[in-house]
């Protein structure tokens, strides 16, 4: 299956296909120099199996996790290039989750400014959401995303059988992005992952169908003036959730799971509270409120003193409600009541 995301600018093609990864050469121009960055939470075989089809590979594995999404880290990518000769003709390819991605991408922006980046998401997460659309980012200062640029791939290849190797948890991690999605664009979408007795068994549809939605959201809005915020759903507490979290515990789904429980009505609330217990996603979780407030505060999102929420009334359906920080910091009470 192909979805093509075209924009004013460029256009291009997200290649959904098993087994691609095996048949790289098939699908990516790879006869030139080309830098493949991965981590080493990814099988090492995936990446070697991008570095067998280049004519002139050179392979760097950094540590997994949020950390990697450095300065240091972005330096050393665009050095080791430097070095080794790369022009405006070569590329970087991206073999790894949302943080390879992310870091990857941007160093693909900013290198001669600017040159060939190819996406090979292998996280579920990454497969629906953080590879498409172009957002490129490093971390800065203990705040995520700060500074990055809007760089869409050249093509993304996505090979379902990467997500065969992964823990349930982290495919029903990346299911919350989807989830996310559906509840707020495509009630059929909602219904299916509903009625679907083992969501786990039917993701290429799933991943297809988030796609669809992604691409119809990029394409109207590539920089995030308005309609793509809608893609921030559950993510404004979430990312208040996982400030407490994320060293110690829950996945970025898991919180984006959680955020979006205080930001749908009543009815939808038990529906998805349903859903997360099929998926094994967490229902309720205890934090310290002041810490999340602090970090709602400081959330890049968050402007001066209000955000653009989103709000979910009906499935496949949402509205934009401004809110103050102080009402947000009172939806978090949801979780204390
Ligand atoms: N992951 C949110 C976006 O691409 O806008």
């Amino acid at each position: 299956m192909t979805v093509t995301v075209t924009l004013p600018h460029t256009s291009y093609d997200i290649i959904i296909k098993r087994g691609a990864l095996k048949k790289v050469a098939s699908h990516l121009p790879l006869d030139r120099r080309v830098l493949i960055v991965t981590d080493d939470g990814v099988p090492s075989h995936y990446a070697a199996s991008v570095e067998a089809s280049s004519r002139y590979p050179t392979v760097v594995t950094l540590p997994q996790g949020e950390d990697t999404k450095s300065l240091e880290n972005f330096g050393y990518l665009l050095t080791v290039m430097l070095e080794h000769g790369f022009t405006r003709g070569d590329c970087v390819v991206a073999v790894g989750g949302g943080v390879i991605g992310d870091l990857s991408g941007f160093v693909a922006a900013s290198y001669m400014r600017g040159i060939d980046f190819y996406n090979i998401p292998t996280t579920l997460l990454s497969e629906v959401d953080s590879s498409i659309g172009g957002k490129t980012a490093i971390n800065l200062g203990g705040i995520k995303n700060p500074v990055g640029a809007f760089y869409q791939p050249k093509r993304v290849l996505i090979d379902p059988d990467v997500l065969k190797t992964l823990p349930s948890r982290q495919i029903s991690s990346g299911l919350a992005e989807c989830i996310k999605m559906a509840l707020t664009s495509d009630r059929e979408l909602f219904e299916f992952l509903e009625d679907c007795p083992d969501p786990l068994n039917a993701l290429d549809e799933i991943i297809y169908r988030s796609l669809l939605i992604k691409k119809a959201v990029v394409e109207e809005d590539e920089k995030e003036s308005g309609l793509r915020k809608v893609l921030n759903f559950g993510h404004t507490l979430g990312h208040a959730i996982e400030s407490e979290y994320h060293t110690h515990g829950l996945f970025h789904g898991e919180c984006v799971a959680l955020g979006m429980l205080p930001m749908v009505s009543d009815t939808i609330r038990q529906r998805l509270l349903a859903l997360y217990r099929k998926l094994s996603l967490p229902t309720s979780v205890s934090f310290d409120r002041n810490a999340a407030a602090i970090a709602l505060k400081h959330d890049k999102k968050s402007g001066k003193d209000s955000v653009t929420a989103v709000l979910v009334d009906t499935v496949g359906q949402f509205r934009f409600e401004k809110l103050s920080i102080d009402t947000l910091i009172r939806k978090l009470d949801y979780f204390t009541q």
